[in-house]
């Protein structure tokens, strides 16, 4: 018998906010590209006033993540960072903010090179330790910024633990889940209080939008943060809204191959004689493999190698024909990149020696391709160093 009190995941994605237009009968959300709305008299009309405020699209958009990621509500925005800089947007001069230490390089970038000039502080610590963010708390503090597994290194935090911190010395914990997606970790039911995606990565999956959205566990959240799409304007559009609620729509059967393929990758470079390390948390010797096994329900696609040298990366990165070499991350073809030069540039030699990224690493967004073609292409690749 189908369970209609509680849909499973792969029902809510394909039904939460993309029922059938009421009007037509559409299967598929119609785009309302409108920026305004006509009304009845003064200050009576159908809900929708002005398309900055609220679109009809965007509605459907936001009630379909809030149902994935088990929130209440959510806000969607131009952006993965426009979602980060959002919940930022909520705070004063004088608050403090404790982050991980390792967090996508354009995170440190707001926060280091825009944020601090308005009087927000940031401690970053390493989160895989959660008495490293209990000691970094304040009284000032009003966020634990956390990203699991981390960005190259994929290194997991443990979210239970850090929520029961964060609980204890009431600070929110906002945890950047867009590495695994809804589908593999869920950390608002691990007790996050805020969750939020880029979703130009696995939601949308087809490499054709950028977006951000921000998934709320308390009304005033959700206030705040339209209030803050109403002021700053930073929202996603229709079209982009649209792009998302089709992607939705396929990422669980995405996942499980972005999955297999994943684990499939890994286990290759981890037997090959030209990579020195391989960090993906489905590797039985990863130092965290049991977390990894307790926190999600897969392991992804991101897989993180060391070459050896800068020399070594470029030889083989200048050979992939299958891997597409280029930022990003989370489409449905396989991606490499460079750290280094790439997603970490802005964090300066410096800062990427002190959290462990080297020139040698190389990252791959595992896409879902015959696995055997993009091993064979690795292959021929990595034959060049
Ligand atoms: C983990 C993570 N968070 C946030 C972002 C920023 O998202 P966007 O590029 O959509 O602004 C990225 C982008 O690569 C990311 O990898």
């Amino acid at each position: 018998m189908p369970n209609t009190k509680h849909p499973g995941f792969s029902t809510r994605a394909l039904h939460v906010g993309q029922e059938a237009d009421a009007e037509t009968g559409a299967v598929s959300v119609p785009i309302y590209a409108t920026s305004t709305y006509v009304q009845q008299e003064i200050g009576k009309h159908k809900g929708y006033e002005y398309s900055r405020v609220s679109n009809p699209t965007r509605t459907r958009l936001e009630k379909n993540l809030a149902s994935l990621e088990g929130g209440i509500a959510s806000r969607v925005f131009a952006s993965g960072m426009a979602a980060i800089n959002a919940i930022c947007a909520m705070f004063k001069s004088g608050d403090h903010v404790v982050c991980g230490h390792n967090l996508y390089g354009g995170t440190p970038r707001l926060f280091n090179q825009v944020l601090t000039g308005y009087g927000i502080e940031f401690t970053y610590v390493d989160t895989a330790h959660v008495r490293n963010v209990e000691r970094a708390i304040r009284k000032r503090t009003r966020m634990v910024f956390v990203e699991t597994p981390t960005n190259p290194l994929m290194a997991l935090s443990d979210l239970r633990a850090i929520s029961q911190v964060c609980l204890r010395k009431k600070v929110d914990l906002v945890v950047d889940n867009t590495f695994m997606s809804p589908y593999f970790q869920q950390p608002i039911a691990l007790g996050a209080d805020m969750v939020v995606h880029s979703t130009t990565k696995f939601l949308n999956g087809h490499s054709d939008g950028l977006g951000g959205v921000v998934v709320c566990t308390r009304p005033e959240q959700a206030e705040q943060l339209g209030f803050v799409q109403k002021a700053t304007g930073a929202i996603l559009s229709p079209f982009e809204c649209w792009l998302v609620l089709r992607g939705v729509k396929t990422l669980a059967i995405r996942m499980e191959q972005h999955d297999r393929n994943g684990r499939q990758v890994a286990a290759f470079l981890a037997k090959h004689k030209k990579v020195k390390k391989v960090f993906y948390p489905g590797l039985p010797d990863h130092p965290q493999y049991e977390l990894a096994q307790r926190q999600m329900s897969g392991f992804g696609a991101m897989i993180t190698f060391e070459t050896g040298s800068l020399a070594n990366a470029n030889k083989m990165l200048r050979k992939v024909r299958i891997c597409s070499l280029g930022e990003s991350l989370g489409g449905v073809e396989t991606l490499i990149s460079h750290p280094a030069t790439m997603t970490h540039a802005a964090l300066g030699e410096k800062g990427r020696k002190q959290i462990g990224i080297t020139d040698g690493m190389v990252r791959i967004s595992v896409g879902i391709e015959g696995v055997e073609d993009i091993i064979a292409d690795l292959d021929q690749a990595l034959a060049a160093i």
